[in-house]
């Protein structure tokens, strides 16, 4: 169905997430604290719109959420494209570059197979060259899916040395090495999954499970297939990593995020607070490329800060906006003990786009059996977020959402379970000129969805259905960075 903006109505620039300046984007990658700084580069094509060569654009921000474009840091040469990747600083100097050096370890991809490769900058990441030796780690034989390697500097007791973690098809494999130019092959994991899905982008890095002060270790992945509402999304295991091996808890993957549009995340190195902070290309391979475009196609979650939370089912992984987005906000509205359906919709009237809005809903089974959220209304188009008090599933619906017959996959609706805690939910929404995310009970679940809505569609409304709802509170702010 053509709507009436037609099917392709290009959307507008995001206000505070990242988009490249031009040209095409997917994977984050070399995410590394330097000097004040957050390095975000990322799977790029700046000549179209689609995938193509790839290279790392480049960009540096502050505050995790204002960030600043530089050149191109890595672009295709005589050994191939430059595949997903990271980077770290080299405190020491181990690989010969010089201590402080920034370093890239990367995919190059070629019609020959895929190899890791190194490249370094001694100027902040202003100017980056590739190393003559590249590459550093070749494909074993008859391994044609061997990329993305995330490395970080792994330490206990005296005990020091650099861990890349790498995707093979459906293995995970580690290797150590003492100067990011030898690598050894540590060990190997062999994740479960239903689907005959294949692995990418994988990541691992410790966190304290809230409240005990606990470590433990989370391996997240890009899976390739079968993920909750369809197509790519990311998964990831707990367990143990001795510097060598990582021991899964179990071989259940779960999922970082329900919605359709959360892939290939990554964390920073060397966060000076010692926070675990990563960000994900928002979107889902099934469609990405087929996504409204005005020369720019692509852009990234916003920075979200992880925990891990204790489960009966065993330590589970939380994710909220950094702190830093609140200073980006202006109060617009705010109320509580808000009874649904009351006189009149408190959200009636009011228009805002770009947004973040929190509503903390008491739930009381014996009373209403759902609760709907309209955001970006306007005409006959809405993004609904749902949640279902009698099924405890929160769920995004952008069936109406707008623009969606790019592709028939696109106008679905996805679903996470969020049991209430002492009687009550809490679901904070990030809506921005073309996605919703959804974080409910400080992070516990979260669903990020691309929405296509026509400008101006910027209206509110409040829905409850078979009984009473209380939103103890509610609270609106307009995002500006
Ligand atoms: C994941 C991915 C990576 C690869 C990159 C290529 O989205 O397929 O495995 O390195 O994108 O752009």
């Amino acid at each position: 169905m053509i709507d009436e903006r037609g099917a392709h109505e290009p959307p507008g620039r995001p206000r505070f997430h990242f988009t490249p300046p031009a040209g095409w984007l997917n994977d984050p990658n070399g995410l590394v604290f330097d000097g004040g700084e957050y390095h975000l580069c990322y799977q790029h094509h700046p000549d179209d719109d689609v995938w193509g060569p790839m290279h790392w654009g480049h960009a540096v921000s502050r505050d995790l959420v204002r960030w600043e474009h530089l050149p191109v840091a890595l672009a295709p040469d005589e050994l191939g494209w430059i595949y997903s990747g990271s980077a770290v600083v080299d405190h020491d100097g181990t690989a010969g570059f010089g201590r402080g050096a920034l370093v890239a370890v990367f995919t190059h991809a070629s019609a020959e197979g895929q190899a890791q490769s190194l490249a370094f900058s001694c100027d902040r990441g202003r100017t980056w060259r590739t190393d003559p030796g590249n590459p550093v780690l070749p494909p074993p034989a008859g391994e044609p899916d061997f990329r993305d390697p995330k490395v970080f500097r792994w330490s206990q007791g005296g005990a020091s040395h650099w861990v890349m973690v790498l995707a093979a098809g459906r293995r995970v494999l580690v290797h150590t090495s003492p100067d990011l130019r030898h690598w050894t092959l540590s060990s190997e994991l062999v994740p479960r999954i239903a689907e005959e899905a294949s692995w990418e982008t994988p990541d691992l890095f410790p966190l304290r499970v809230d409240g005990t002060g606990d470590e433990r270790w989370v391996l997240s992945l890009g899976v390739m297939a079968g993920a909750p509402s369809g197509g790519t999304g990311t998964g990831y295991l707990v367990g143990d990593f001795d510097g060598h091996v990582f021991t899964p808890d179990g071989d259940e993957v779960l999922w970082a995020d329900h919605g359709p549009d959360f892939y290939a995340a990554q964390s920073w190195n060397d966060v000076p607070s010692g926070e675990r902070v990563w960000i994900a290309w928002m979107s889902n391979w099934r469609y990405a490329d087929r996504v409204p475009s005005t020369g720019w196609r692509g852009v990234m979650t916003v920075s979200r800060r992880l925990g891990l939370t204790r489960t009966a089912g065993g330590p589970r992984l939380t994710q909220v906006p950094v702190a830093a987005l609140d200073a980006c906000r202006a109060p617009r509205l705010s109320g509580h003990d808000v009874v649904l359906p009351g006189a009149g919709d408190v959200l009636d009237g009011v228009r805002c786009r770009h947004f973040d809005l929190t509503l903390r809903i008491r739930v009381d089974r014996s009373a209403a059996s759902h609760l709907e959220l309209h955001t970006m209304v306007g005409g006959d188009e809405r993004t609904a977020i749902v949640y279902d008090l009698a099924a405890s599933t929160l769920s995004i619906d952008r069936s109406r959402a707008g623009t969606a017959a790019f592709h028939r996959e696109h106008p679905t609706s996805a679903a996470a379970p969020v049991e209430p805690r002492d009687g009550r939910v809490t679901v904070r929404v990030l809506g921005d000129e073309c996605s919703v995310e959804v974080f409910a009970n400080d992070g516990v679940a979260s669903l990020s969805a691309l929405v296509y809505p026509a400008p101006r569609r910027d209206g509110f409304a409040l829905r409850a259905a078979g009984g009473t709802v209380v939103l103890e509170t509610i609270e609106l702010f307009e995002l500006s960075p």
